[in-house]
């Protein structure tokens, strides 16, 4: 039998190993051992996601925490090595470690088992922004430095790794884990009550989020960013769930009230995998930082307007419904009159994401 660990440990994360986990639970001659580094901790960061998403409670938790970067990655990597260790002596070695995405429990938890000479499989491998100001990029880089199985979700990742020098054997073009997970939850999503309870109508809102460092740590350019928001809200009803990241900034920063006076801007807390895919299914338009959220806004068909200036996945640009638009209230202005009018482009979803990108992993995984 063989064994396998993933981890997990902020929220997009579980929307990633969701559908793993069953596809390696349907193959009787896999153990899977599921560690939740807590990374993300809050209920509305975490646990909701494993009740929404019905993947079962964690074998192991680290419970890390919240912390710098070289903290949080430290503890991780410290916590995932005990783990590992002892998984060995109590005789049931790990075979090889599954890591998704790129936040710093994937980076952490993949160094760790290297080390103690277990391979280590990247979901999401090869993606770049070639920004290195961005810690996921980081992450991103080192990650896949020291994977042997490289499981990529667009064709440009498979162009970097082997650009890298990867060789092709060690690269897997599977397609996107997370639409997997999108496809199997829709109707049920669109079920909810969640637009009735915010009182919006489908198609005629906007979505929001924010929670990069880089539009998110500086007053200098959050502020003009919320008086953007504030602006655009006078056409537009638009709902911005906030991430503690970026609400604890508002509150650093005394932006709080002129968030406060918009009433059609409306701020509430992260919601859970369910209720957020009720709202961004049925949008007018989305208007987000977030990595995950353009691939999903290209897998429903719902324009996404992306505020950085790059994107480590750049097939939500070319063939799916985002456009990178940066941080200027001038780009997103004359985009969301492009979608008010109807003439915002089209998009189609890329080839591989169609749902079975996790039965893909799991035949590979297994075969190996
Ligand atoms: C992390 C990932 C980012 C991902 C995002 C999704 C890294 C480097 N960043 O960013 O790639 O897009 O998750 O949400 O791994 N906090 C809470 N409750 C929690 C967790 C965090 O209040 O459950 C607050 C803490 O103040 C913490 C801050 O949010 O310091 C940032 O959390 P952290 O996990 O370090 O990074 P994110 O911004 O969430």
């Amino acid at each position: 039998m063989k064994s396998f660990a993933l981890v997990a440990g902020a929220r997009p994360n579980f929307v990633k190993i969701a559908p793993i986990l069953r596809a390696l639970e349907q193959d009787r001659a896999v153990k899977s051992l599921l560690i939740h580094t807590g990374q993300h901790y809050d209920e509305n960061l975490s646990d909701i996601f494993f009740a929404d998403l019905g993947i079962r409670g964690p074998d192991i938790s680290l419970g890390v925490g919240s912390g710098s970067h070289a903290k949080q990655t430290a503890e991780v990597m410290v916590g995932m090595e005990r783990v590992l260790v002892e998984a060995a002596q109590n005789g049931n070695p790990i075979d090889r470690l599954v890591v998704v995405g790129d936040v710093n429990s994937t980076m952490a938890a993949a160094v760790a088992a290297a080390k103690l000479n277990i391979p280590v499989a990247h979901v999401e491998a090869g993606l770049r922004s070639f920004d290195r100001t961005m810690p996921e990029e980081i992450n991103r880089i080192l990650t896949d430095v020291i994977c042997d199985m490289l499981l990529v979700s667009e064709p440009a990742g498979v162009e970097n790794l082997k650009r890298e020098g990867h060789a092709d054997e060690h690269i897997f073009l599977v397609g996107n884990v997370m639409i997997d997970t999108l496809l199997t939850q829709v109707e049920r999503a669109r079920a909810r009550d969640t637009l009735e309870r915010l009182s919006l109508e489908p198609h005629s809102y906007g979505v929001i989020t924010l929670h990069r460092p880089s539009n998110v740590d500086r007053p200098e350019v959050l502020g003009p960013l919320v008086d953007v928001l504030v602006e655009v809200s006078s056409q537009l009803d638009l709902v911005f769930p906030i991430h503690p990241r970026t609400m604890a900034r508002l509150e650093a920063f005394g932006l709080q009230a002129t968030i406060g006076s918009a009433p059609r801007l409306r701020c509430i807390e992260p919601l859970g995998y369910l209720d957020f895919l009720c709202l961004t299914s049925q949008a007018k338009v989305i208007v987000t930082d977030s990595g995950g959220l353009q691939e999903e806004s290209t897998a429903l068909g719902v324009p996404c307007l992306t505020m950085r200036t790059n994107t480590e996945r750049p097939i939500t640009c070319t063939e799916g419904t985002s456009t990178l638009i940066g941080s200027s209230a001038g780009q997103l202005k004359a985009y969301l009159k492009q979608v008010l009018t109807g003439s915002y482009k089209s998009g189609t979803r890329p080839a591989l994401w169609d749902g079975n990108a996790s039965g893909r992993i799991a035949r590979i995984l297994g075969s190996c």
